[in-house]
Parts: C-alpha cells; structure tokens; sequence
C-alpha cells in the first residue's frame, strides 16, 4: 500500500492518477478532496489537515509494511499573506514531516520518500558547475530553509525505515499553476516579452518524469537511504523556455533584446528582483546519480512536456 500525501496536489495528484492507472494499491490525504477521489474513488481518499492530526490519527492511516510518498508542503506561494511566512513553512514542511515519520515508524512502514526542492541547494548553479547530491546546503529563503530542515529530520529516520530524498527544480505540466501560468498567458496573448538576449540555462521537471521518478524510488531497493536530485535531460534557457510553451499553445512566441542590466533595474524598481533573477539566472542540475544507481531515465524531453504544457493553456487544443 502507497500512501500519497497532498494529494489533491500538482505532483500528489498526478501520482495518485499513476497509480490508480497501474493498479497498484494507494491512498491519498490531503485537507481538500480531489477530482480523482470523487465516484468510485471516494474511498482512496481522507481528508485530514497533517499540521493539526494527531500522531494517533496519522498511525491509523500509515500503511504497515508499505510506502509514504511524502508530496504535502507550503510551496509556490505567489501573494504571501501570513503574517509570520517562515513559521507557517515550518509548521508544514517540518514538524507535520516529523510528526509523520513518528507515526510511520511507529507503524512499521518500510520506506518513506521525501518531496524536497533544488533550493535546499541554492538558487543559482552554472552549467560548468551544476549542483549535486554532494553540493553544501544554501538554502536561501523560508520555504528551502523549511526544506533542508525537514531532510535532515528524513534522515535521522534513515536507520529505522528506509528513506528516499528526491530535490526537484521547478515543475512544470498541464495547467501549471505560478509563474508558468503567468508565462503561458504571456504567450497565449502574444505580449512582446524582453528576454531574447538572456542567455542562462535552467534544469526544469515535467510532471510526467516526475511521477516516473517517484516511481523509480517506490520500486528501487537500491533507492533506500539515498538523496536524489532530478531534473529533465536538457536544461533550457529562458527564451528556449518560452519558445517551447509557444509550440503547445500554437504560435510562436515575442521575444525581443533587453540588456539583462536593464531588466534587472526594471526588476528593482517594480520590487520584482527575484523574478527577474529566475529569469536571467541559471541553474543546473546533475542528474547522473538517480541516472545510474536507479538506472532511470526521464521518459520525456522538455520539448514534448513544454509542448503538452502549452496546449493545457490553449481551449481549444485543451478540449481536443
Ligand atoms: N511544483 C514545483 O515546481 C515544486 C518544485 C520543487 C519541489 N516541490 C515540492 O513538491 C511537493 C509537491 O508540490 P506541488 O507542486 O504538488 O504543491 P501543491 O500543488 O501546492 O500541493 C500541495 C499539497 O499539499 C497539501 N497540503 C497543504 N497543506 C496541508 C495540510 N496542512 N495538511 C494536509 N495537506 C496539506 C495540499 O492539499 P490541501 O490544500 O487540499 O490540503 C496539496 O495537496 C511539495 O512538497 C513542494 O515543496 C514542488
């Protein structure tokens, strides 16, 4: 048995479908019930805030001698609107993680994966210099400081049940919500956008290889007490980036010459300084470790998960 935190969840929900499609045996938790927990699927689901259960209450629901695959979290906040945001990172990503594997070893579960992020490592890496699993930890704000604290209490767990940690960068897959959304819209309605000039390269994750990774690391004996990081095979720059959505939506995108200097003023000025710096800086990431020891490769280019990402933002190529 697999149970799926957040799974009403861009990635949990999309496992949770997988899942369901191989029949294999899950549950989902998340406070919301998803679409694919209506009908005949109501009961793989319970709704359950993991910030306030009870350690009795998550037991009951940890699968003895099977797998949590641990996808809750306070992630992509766009408008933060609590007064206290590192406290409300830490609420959920790290103590209702530790709560959980209380209760998971408690319960006797055999593996436990983790849903970290590339930005336990930093928010910058080049291409001659990726990041890696041996790369020292610089988290840079709340919710990847909330991260590398919550993997360090994953691995003092690793002698009791047998731990995975997967750090992905940013995701993206149809209907994408954040900052692809923003750039589909961009593309969709053919606004000029200043970003020929940049020349970066980023690591990104479609949501399908994902799913294939998690996968990997449900099955993989050889995945136990191990740390991966996972990205797409190519990593883009952003107007490659773009160029590749507008293939999905069906147009070609607007791209023209902007100085980087120039965007980063206008990024100061409009108070947008680290959505510029995501824009213009690169990060890279070496997969070769999840590559080799799991023997895993991504199923899909970014070309063809950019290209189904863009059409989820086209209604009419959405509806075909
Ligand atoms: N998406 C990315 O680009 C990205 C990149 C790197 C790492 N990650 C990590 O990957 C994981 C999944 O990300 P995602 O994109 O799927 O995030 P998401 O779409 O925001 O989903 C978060 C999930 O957590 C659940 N959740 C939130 N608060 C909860 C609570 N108090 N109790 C129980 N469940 C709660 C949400 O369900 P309810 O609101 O219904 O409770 C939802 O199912 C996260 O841990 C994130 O940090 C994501």
């Amino acid at each position: 048995m697999i149970l799926v935190t957040g799974a009403s969840g861009f990635v949990g929900s999309a496992l949770c479908r997988h899942l369901s499609q191989q029949k294999r045996p899950y549950h989902g938790l998340s406070r919301t019930r998803p679409l694919w927990a209506q009908g005949e699927n109501a009961a793989l689901f319970s709704s359950l805030d993991l910030c306030s259960a009870s350690c009795a209450t998550l037991k009951a629901l940890c699968p003895a001698g099977g797998t949590i695959v641990h996808c809750a979290g306070r992630a992509h906040i766009m408008q933060e609107t609590e007064s206290d945001p590192e406290s409300a990172f830490h609420a959920l990503n790290v103590e209702a993680t530790q709560k959980l594997l209380e209760a998971a070893e408690a319960k006797g579960v055999q593996r436990f994966i983790f849903v970290s992020s590339i930005k336990v490592n930093g928010e910058r890496a080049s291409q001659e210099i990726p990041f890696h699993e041996e790369a020292l930890l610089h988290p840079e704000d709340a919710y990847a400081r909330s991260k590398a604290q919550a993997e360090q209490i994953v691995k003092n767990y690793t002698s009791r049940l047998e731990t995975v940690i997967l750090r992905p960068p940013l995701m993206y897959g149809p209907r994408a919500q954040g900052n692809f959304a923003l750039l589909a819209r961009a593309v969709r309605g053919r606004w000029p956008l200043p970003l020929a000039s940049i020349k970066n390269k980023r690591s990104f994750l479609f949501l399908e290889n994902m799913v294939s990774a998690l996968v990997a690391c449900l099955d993989a004996p050889q995945a136990a007490g191990e740390t991966f990081l996972v990205s797409d095979t190519e990593a883009l720059s952003t107007p490659e980036l773009i160029r590749g959505l507008a293939q999905g939506v069906g147009h070609s995108a607007t791209l023209f010459p902007c100085p980087p200097k120039l965007l980063h003023h206008l990024g100061t000025l409009l108070h947008k300084q680290d959505h510029i710096r995501r824009l213009t800086d690169s990060l890279v990431i070496d997969t070769r470790k999840i590559r080799n020891l799991l023997h895993w490769t991504p199923p899909y280019t970014a070309w063809e998960g950019l290209k189904k990402t863009g059409k989820s933002y086209d209604p009419e190529q959405a509806a075909l």
